[in-house]
């Protein structure tokens, strides 16, 4: 594994490694006795604001070794116009791998190639992976190894956004039932699942038939980064997919919900669910420090 720019590009084998490593490096934090990442400088750079995966991956590459440089577009010439590609072959000449947020997924993967860099997809319009890879390692630890094999897992609201895109793709890899639940302008267009070609995605419009004998909820914000201006349209055809007591009442009786948070108390998810399943969430969101330090430590050894 050179990168990590998608769920889409990891095979079943690799996710799985991650994971074991991801529990691996969980237990053994603060006491790791390889650093792969010492002497190195790995850059974060954001066009999109955050607080979990910053500071997951500040933490991440220090514990292993390594030196975080964050980089705001808004202080580095990219912001003012400078190309990608230029920007690439200045960094890839004097650091050592770079974490990205931003919005075309195509940005990221020409950094990639013209950096030479490990680059890890830190969120793009297209896939969030990092945070897959912390919500698989969560359902792991609360419901066993491997046990998301043989689950229902939904993925409420605006499931065409970059979170419900990587669960799609996670299905596609590992096997499990995957139900997306929103209103018709949200589901994958038929072309897309046609391509996907993964029988064990299931849309629906129907909130009640959607979570049904379902072990996972996720939901996420109905308005991502960059489309705040649809704030107006989007929210009353989202509503009858909120996730509420009333619809977890009829999901399987040891459900949790999962959201990659930031919430948005009253419109995807009631304050009351979400302190229902505060335990699970805030874990879910400790887990993208140990998922990104897996990634972390595969990029490194990949690169000797
Ligand atoms: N879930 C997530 O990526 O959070 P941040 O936007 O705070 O990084
Ligand atoms: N879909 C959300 C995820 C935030 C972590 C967004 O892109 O804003």
């Amino acid at each position: 594994m050179k990168n990590l720019l998608s769920i889409e590009e990891l095979t079943a084998e690799e996710m799985k490694e991650l994971l074991a490593l991801g529990h691996r490096l969980k237990a053994e934090r603060g006491m790791h006795r390889e650093l792969p990442l010492a002497n190195q400088t790995w850059a974060l750079i954001f066009s999109k604001s955050s607080t979990r995966t910053r500071v997951s991956f500040e933490v991440g590459v220090s514990e292993l070794g390594g030196r975080p440089m964050f980089l705001s577009v808004r202080d580095i010439q990219l912001g003012r116009g400078e190309p990608i590609r230029d920007t690439a072959r200045v960094l890839g000449r004097m650091i050592h791998g770079a974490i990205i947020r931003t919005y075309a997924q195509e940005e990221l993967e020409e950094f990639a190639q013209l950096s030479g860099l490990p680059t890890i997809n830190a969120l793009t319009d297209r896939e969030h992976p990092c945070q897959i890879l912390a919500d698989l390692l969560t359902i792991e630890e609360r419901y066993g190894v491997g046990a998301w094999k043989d689950m229902r897992i939904a993925f409420f609201g605006d499931v065409d956004n970059n979170m419900g895109r990587s669960w799609m793709w996670a299905a596609k890899h590992l096997g499990f039932t995957l139900v997306l639940a929103g209103p018709e302008q949200a589901l994958p267009k038929p072309h897309v699942l046609q391509e996907l070609d993964c029988p064990n995605i299931i849309c629906t419009t129907d909130p009640e038939e959607g979570v049904r004998g379902c072990t996972v909820v996720n939901t996420d914000t109905w308005i991502s980064m960059g489309q705040e201006a649809e704030k107006g349209t989007k929210e009353k055809a989202f509503f009858p997919y909120q996730v509420n007591k009333q619809l977890m009442s009829l999901a399987a009786p040891n459900a949790s919900v999962f959201h990659c948070l930031p919430a948005y108390r009253g419109y995807e998810i009631t304050n009351e669910v979400l302190e229902a399943n505060a335990d699970i969430i805030f874990t879910e969101a400790e887990n993208r420090l140990h998922a990104q330090k897996a990634v972390l430590y595969a990029l490194a050894h990949a690169a000797r």
